[in-house]
């Protein structure tokens, strides 16, 4: 066994996963469930500087979250808007820098507004650097990048042979995050669903059997935790 420990993880990223089983094991419909989990939000982001987490990274939306019922989405996003609105003034207290990454494009006008506005209210900050992945796909990232890539060299601007990994992630919505350290999954599920897919080549991963309104600051403490004991070798070998 290594004694080598990995410390605290600088990069944790989250599927939320479980809210609407949550709601409907008390019989309630699945927003009840989403307004469980956005409280939840809160708590773990203010659990983060103690633990040692410097960047966090929340699944909010993904690209495929459109299929589901008008009701479920529009709520959703009414949810992010007010989310915001209620929030702001104490994630900028709180020194969290907010960005958000994802395709904007098929948000509402006032979201976007609210997210933009958001971004720069809490840009001088740097105690916690707070992620959330809206309207967001892996794949969807990195078709996206590829493409303003794709026009930087027919515009002449860019070498096709220079073109190496650091290239690509400079086109990446994450370009000025550090890769995570450690992805989360609640809810007993154990796949990625088109997260962070290029960032978390290296990530470690830890599915958590717990639906995301029960994860207290208390287990993600523990799972923060766990990983100090992980042994990372990043395709090398032990020393
Ligand atoms: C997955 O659970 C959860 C979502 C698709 C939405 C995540 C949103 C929140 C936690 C709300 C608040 C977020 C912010 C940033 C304010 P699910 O609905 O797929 O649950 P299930 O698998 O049990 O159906």
């Amino acid at each position: 066994m290594s004694e080598k420990k990995s410390g605290a993880p600088k990069h944790v990223a989250i599927i939320m996963d479980g809210n609407g089983r949550w709601a409907q094991r008390r019989g309630k419909p699945r927003l009840y469930g989403h307004h469980a989990g956005a409280r939840r939000v809160r708590q773990i982001v203010e659990a983060c500087p103690d633990l040692g987490v410097s960047h966090l990274t929340i699944f909010a939306f993904s690209t495929e979250n459109w299929k589901r019922t008008q009701t479920e989405v529009a709520g959703l996003m009414s949810l992010f808007r007010r989310y915001i609105q209620r929030e702001a003034r104490d994630l900028f207290d709180a020194g969290v820098r907010v960005r958000f990454i994802g395709d904007r494009i098929k948000l509402d006008e006032k979201l976007v507004a609210l997210m933009d506005e958001l971004e720069l209210m809490t840009s001088g900050n740097d105690k916690l650097h707070l992620t959330v992945a809206l309207n967001y796909g892996g794949r969807d990232e990195v078709a996206r990048a590829t493409r303003r890539l794709a026009h930087e060299v027919a515009a002449g601007r860019l070498d096709p042979a220079k073109v190496d990994e650091q290239t690509l992630a400079r086109f990446l919505d994450t370009h000025v995050l550090p890769d995570p350290d450690l992805v989360i999954r609640t809810s007993g599920e154990a796949r990625i669903s088109n997260f962070l897919l290029w960032q978390s080549a290296y990530a470690e991963y830890e599915f958590i059997d717990t639906l995301w309104p029960d994860f207290t600051p208390e287990v993600f403490g523990q799972v923060v935790s766990r990983f100090g004991a992980r042994d990372r070798r990043f395709g090398g070998v032990k020393v």
